[in-house]
């Protein structure tokens, strides 16, 4: 998704812009831009290319103000006229992430008063709605404030003048902006990261503010246009946590951060001797034991997250339990229950569907909430009555991966505490769940191992245009997630499915160019999933099972066996997972994709 860095500074701001844009990189974008206030005039440079190509561009460009963005898009083609920032008449130039809604009403408005259009874009409108109230002589913060009352939609904006080289102007609406406090200079951003190689001091903008920032001081006015102060906090993201080191991919990184991101996630509780519900906040207790249903809604990554959480919920704690696609959840007449926990599920803790269905919740008398989330900070940890943070660190490749295994363990850890409290996990069932995920790191860790094996079965796919993923059960959902790592970054269709249900209708597609990849645990259903795999056999497919030890499967010609350490009982999806990230990652390898940004694919997407 679009990223947004502005400085006001006592030096060159141009090499901050750019570098801040490098670090957004990984949110996903097609073009970029920046502009700078320099001798009273407006120097603009874009380029829809990446910000390497950003950066040639700029090499003779310099100011002491300015504001860079780049673009993931929405309304109007990737191209150089759409690329941020806007410029009304050399005056007023603005980046925008979001959408706004009622830009159509505003741009004939703005047309018939004489502005002209250059972009496709919803964002113009704002650069010209600005300067009509600046040039009635209103200052750029009331211009600004005019402004944004007339909107409608989503927005975080970046805001300078040509006639004022001291105040940068930002605001946000539905989409993360921050602050970020330095000595003498002041920067803000989309996402801490752009900013941390020159401050680590940040002020993160609530719903509806705008501020009013400048080299010595800023301002910052709410919704209704009274100052208001904002908490400074010191970020926790550490520089090196964004750095790529010895890999070659940050997704390759991710992969191989899981045990460590797993051992940080369960820190607190496996060091302690019991399960204590104050892990998601002090309401907790109470809470949970007025609660008879859970509804988990997420997106992508997170949904499957969240399907496997199910399994564990009913099963463990017998707490009847739905999942939901968020999209679809806030657009859909539902029954609400006060007495059910919701449970939103994100890595980036901003994806406007989930805060949406989460509101929307809310606003149908949900008052139990809980947010699973990597980001501390973020609105949706904000906007919950209890919360767990995953302790991924920063996830940079748009394809999830360490985030999904801390949200597992996370989610596994809610189901403990609320059969616990429930009566229905005895103290000896405790304790051999908490060593289990003691050694969680490094059952993880071994299968890692099988990164190599991995990579030359990866070289059988790279002529694949389909692959079928099977999973039962718990690793359904696993299956599910194996397909999606597949299709984001190697762009082959993968499409998953419980093994049972191949037989209505999936199994019309199998044969020699189709590889089947089979979850096969060592669990209830594998004689039934054997039964299943025989049935892709028998009609010459391909298949690729990912088996644990003692399942029997031999391998044989058309049968690849990779061999997975013994069964983890519940905490397998967690183990599982590993193989499939692998293999999507030496997939992408062999297509030769951009791994980290796959293309049409956001990390973070805060728009609907
Ligand atoms: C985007 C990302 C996915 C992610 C999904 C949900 O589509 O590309 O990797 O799973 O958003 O994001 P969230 O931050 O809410 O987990």
């Amino acid at each position: 998704m679009c990223g947004i860095v502005g400085a006001v500074a006592q030096r060159n701001v141009v090499p901050i812009l750019l570098e801040g844009l490098q670090r957004l990189e990984y949110r996903g974008y097609d073009s970029a831009g920046l502009v700078v206030v320099h001798n009273g005039q407006l120097e603009r440079v874009r380029s829809i290319g990446r910000v390497a190509e950003l950066t040639e561009k700029s090499a003779n460009t310099q100011g002491l103000i300015g504001i860079a963005h780049t673009r993931w898009a929405t309304h109007g083609v990737p191209s150089l006229r759409n690329a941020h920032p806007h410029i009304s008449k050399d005056l007023i130039a603005v980046v925008h992430n979001g959408i706004i809604e009622n830009y159509e009403v505003l741009r004939t408005r703005l047309t018939t008063a004489g502005y002209e259009f250059t972009s496709d874009t919803d964002t113009e409108v704002i650069a010209h709605l600005i300067h009509s109230h600046y040039a009635r002589g209103n200052s750029l913060l009331l211009a600004t404030q005019a402004s944004l009352a007339e909107l409608i939609g989503a927005y975080a904006i970046g805001v300078v003048a040509a006639d004022n080289p001291d105040q940068l102007i930002c605001a946000r609406r539905g989409s993360p902006l921050l602050l970020g406090v330095g000595i003498g200079e002041h920067f803000i951003a989309s996402d801490v990261s752009a900013l941390l190689p020159v401050t680590r001091k940040v002020v993160y903008l609530e719903e509806g503010d705008i501020a009013e920032v400048g080299r010595h001081s800023y301002q910052i006015f709410d919704a209704q246009g009274k100052r208001v102060e904002r908490a400074v906090q010191i970020s926790e993201m550490s520089n090196e946590s964004v750095q790529l080191g010895q890999y070659r991919h940050y997704m390759q990184k991710e992969i191989h951060e899981q045990p460590q991101a797993l051992a940080d996630t369960l820190e607190s509780v496996c060091n302690s001797q019991s399960l204590v519900p104050g892990i998601f906040g002090a309401e907790a207790a109470a809470t949970f034991a007025d609660i008879d249903s859970i509804l988990i809604l997420a997106c992508g990554t997170s949904y499957h997250a969240g399907l496997v959480a199910r399994y564990w919920l009913e099963e463990i704690t017998a707490i009847r339990c739905t999942v939901e696609v968020a999209s679809e959840y806030r657009y859909r007449i539902s029954v609400p229950n006060p007495k059910t926990l919701v449970v939103v599920i994100s890595q980036s803790g901003e994806t406007a569907d989930t805060q949406a269905a989460l509101n929307y919740a809310k606003a149908h008398g949900h008052l139990h909430t809980l947010a699973i989330c990597n980001v501390p900070e973020s609105a949706l940890v904000r906007l919950c009555k209890l919360r767990l943070l995953t302790r991924a660190g920063p996830e940079i490749g748009v394809a999830s991966t360490k985030a999904f295994t801390t949200q597992l363990a996370a989610l596994f850890l809610l189901t403990l505490v609320l059969a616990k409290q429930r009566g229905r996990l005895t103290t000896e069932q405790e304790q051999k769940h908490l060593h289990e995920l003691r050694h969680l790191p490094s059952a993880v860790q071994k299968v890692l191992d099988l990164e190599p094996e991995i990579a030359i079965l990866a070289e059988q796919f790279a002529n694949k245009h389909h692959a079928l993923f099977l999973g039962r059960g718990l690793h359904y959902p696993i299956a599910l997630e194996g397909a999606l790592k597949l299709k984001e970054i190697s762009y082959i269709h993968a499409e998953a499915y419980p093994a049972g249900e191949l037989k209505h209708g999936p199994l019309a597609l199998v044969d020699k160019d189709m590889p089947v990849i089979s979850v096969a645990p060592n669990d209830a259903l594998l004689e039934k999933l054997k039964s299943n795999l025989q049935e892709v056999r028998a009609r010459g497919g391909e298949l690729y099972v990912f088996a644990d030890a003692n399942t029997h499967i031999q391998a044989a010609p058309g049968i690849h066996i990779m061999q997975m350490p013994e069964h983890a009982g519940y905490l397998s999806p967690i183990l599982h997972t590993i193989p499939l990230q692998l293999l999507a990652y030496y997939v992408a390898l062999q297509k030769g994709t951009d791994v980290d940004k796959p293309r049409n694919l956001a990390k973070s997407v805060t728009v609907e």
